[in-house]
This record gives C-alpha cells, structure tokens and sequence, in this order.
C-alpha cells in the first residue's frame, strides 16, 4: 500500500508502516522540544494549547491535566525509549493530589489518562491505590435516583447560571474507564455498577432518533426524571457538537469493552453510521466543530474530534468487522498530512493543529490541544498494535 509522507507538503510515496514511523520520529522531535521547555523552566508545567503565539499550561485540577502525562506514556510505549518513561513517572507523580478532587466530573480524565496509563505499562503497585482513590472521588458524584454521574455543580463552576439541577455531558462516558479500572483493582463492584447505570442512563436518555446525541442532559436529583436537553459547547441546542459524537463513540466502545453488553456495542455502530453518512462529514473524515455549524464549508475542523473517532474506531475494529479499521485509517492518513501535522518548532511544539475548544465560548478556537495530540498517538499505538499482529 502506498501513501503520502507526513512531511509538510512532500508527496514522496512512502508505504504505510513508514508514515507510522515517520510521525513517531516527528513526534520524538516535537514533543522533546515541547518538553526541553518545561524542563528548563525548572517547574511543573502542563501543557494544553496555544493563546497569542504563547504555550498556556494548566493546573492540575484543569480537566486537561493528564493529557500531558499520558503523551509521554504513550510516547514510551511508541519508542521504547527510558526518557519517556521517567517523564511519564514524574508528570504523572504531579497529579496525585487530584486523587481527592470532587468537584468536577473530569478527575475520570485525568487520573484515568496518567495514572491509569502509568498501572497499564508498568503494573507498579503504588498507581493503584490512587487510582482506587481517585474512583471514590468520582463516586461521591453518583446521584443514586436518576443513576448517573453528575458532571457539573449545579451552582458553581462555569455553567452555574444555567438553572440545572444535575446536569450530565456526554464527555462523562470517558470517566467510566477509570470507575472500571478501579473495580478490577479493589474486587469493590461497587465503582462497575456506577459506570454500568450511567451508560445505561446515557444510552436511553442522551441519544436522538438519528444516533446523534445532546451534550448535556439534566436529571431531577429527587424523583430521576429528564428535566431539559441542551448543549453547553455545541452550535444549538438540538445540533450535533462534533466531539460530543466523538466522546459517545469511544465511550460506548470502551464500556462493551468492559462489560461485553451487546447494547453498548450497537450504539457504537450506530454513532459510526450517524457519523460517516452525515452529509456534513467532509471527504477527509476530519470533521467540521459541529455538524450542524450554520457557515459550513466555511467552518473550523476539530481535529480533537477526529483523532478521537480514530482511536476508538481501532478499538472497535477489535469487536466487530465494520470497515471501522480502514475508516480510522484514512482519518489517521488526513492527520497524519500537513493539513493537519504541525511543522517542526512550530505550533507550540504540539503535534496536531486545527483544534477546538469552545466555539460558543469563543475559546480556542483552530488551535492545537493536548488533547487532540493524546488521542491522536493513542490511535496510532492502536494501529500500530493491530498491524504488527496481523
Ligand atoms: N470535556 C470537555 C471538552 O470536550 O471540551
């Protein structure tokens, strides 16, 4: 098979394992200068994106947080290499405190992505007691009578204006990994249940006719009831924000993953046929922030969102022979071209541009994110993996 190289405009015709290659190298070079900053600096630093030509790093308690870690845990796994290793050791030692965190739903995120990464490579002992711990923070959120985790306060944070009472995004399918992870450490079922009622909750509650889904669903605490369906980061309230597909996409496929429950395995493939005969969906898979944005073809792409639908896409590839694997393949293709793949030094030394944050928000908007890089190394470690076992 034959293909375009990674680099900036070159159409040398390379074959697939050395594009593969070629962005680990690319990947070595960018994210070791991302990194020779932070670590000159002398401080912890967490980086998400780029604000005005400047790299912005975040706290721990910021949902990004164990991105970074993560990268660099992922970067081991795709070189071998002991330095990466020692930073994912320390970057992810940074974020223990998060442990504790209970006021935001994100601390499924961000322990699951540098703890849980950490356990995965290296089985050492000392990871899970915060993964457990991070686990029961998490379910401090569980609201028992409508089943679900609920991902912001009502009355504080950024969406305290609202009026909702137990608001639920989408993005909270990602956090049942680490309440999985969690049951298979501690033997308590009690983390599995949890996730299991708010996939089951998701799936009945969040989904429109056409596998489309809402980013926010708000449950009656007292009596479990719906109460409203809207959209925080989307373009309306009724369109289709474009990560908000990607998340339900992966997050459903992890939990068949985790609980082999064919319903969450047919509502992954039916997210895939929602998303790829979307007549919005462009020709290279790397879709536009919301497929219902009003100015399309003149809107921005996610790619956040694409390398996303990627890695989950490998993932489903595993259970189901779907044309999923070939699907991923092309959108890692589109990444992987200088449409999308930074250049050397450039773009804050992230590996990704055309990202988005918050449309609505007007925040970060056609930038890279850290977020878009984990996910986009993710799905190549993922192709990478199934190609060298076939
Ligand atoms: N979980 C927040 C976002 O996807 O922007």
């Amino acid at each position: 098979m034959l293909c375009v190289s990674v680099f900036t405009g070159c159409l040398a015709l390379k074959s697939k394992g050395d594009v593969d290659k070629d962005i680990v190298d690319f990947a070595v070079n960018q994210l070791g200068k991302q990194i020779e900053i932070i670590e000159a600096s002398g401080k912890f630093m967490n980086p998400r994106t780029v604000h005005n030509d400047k790299t912005v790093y975040v706290s721990r308690e910021d949902w990004t947080s164990g991105f970074f870690p993560g990268t660099m845990w992922y970067m081991y796994e795709l070189t071998g290499d002991e330095k990466w290793k020692g930073y994912g050791v320390n970057y992810t030692a940074q974020l223990e405190p998060v442990k504790s965190l209970t006021k935001h739903h994100d601390i499924g995120f961000i322990i699951n992505c540098s703890f849980g990464n950490a356990y995965r490579i290296t089985s050492d002992e000392q990871y899970k007691l915060v993964i457990i711990e991070a686990a029961k923070s998490l379910g401090t959120r569980y609201r028992p009578v409508p089943g679900v985790i609920q991902s912001w306060d009502e009355d504080k944070g950024w969406q305290k204006d609202r009026g909702w009472m137990c608001p639920v995004i989408i993005d909270n399918m990602m956090n049942l990994e680490l309440l999985f992870l969690a049951t298979r450490l501690s033997g308590d079922s009690s983390f599995y249940k949890m996730a299991v009622n708010h996939a089951e909750n998701t799936l009945i509650n969040h989904f429109r006719k056409d596998y489309s889904c809402y980013h926010v669903v708000d449950y009656d605490k007292t009596n479990g009831n719906v109460r409203g369906k809207s959209t925080a980061q989307g373009f309306a309230d009724e369109s289709a924000w474009a990560r908000g597909q990607a998340w339900a996409l992966y997050g459903f496929t992890m939990c068949y993953r985790e609980t082999k429950d064919i319903r969450f395995l047919n509502l992954a493939e039916n997210i895939f046929d929602f998303l790829f005969s979307h007549p919005n969906m462009p020709n290279d898979l790397v879709p536009y922030w919301d497929f219902n944005a009003p100015k399309i073809p003149d809107e921005p792409r996610d790619a956040s969102a694409a390398a996303i639908i990627a890695s989950a896409l490998y993932e489903l590839s595993a259970f189901k022979d779907g044309g999923y694997k070939a699907t991923a393949d092309k959108i890692m293709m589109s990444l992987s071209s200088a449409d999308y793949l930074a250049g050397l030094n450039e773009n804050g030394n992230f590996v990704l541009k055309h990202s988005v944050g918050s449309i609505p928000h007007n925040n970060e908007i056609d930038v890279p994110l850290n977020y878009a890089d984990y996910y986009f190394l993710e799905a190549l470690l993922r192709k990478m993996k199934i190609e060298k076992s076939n």
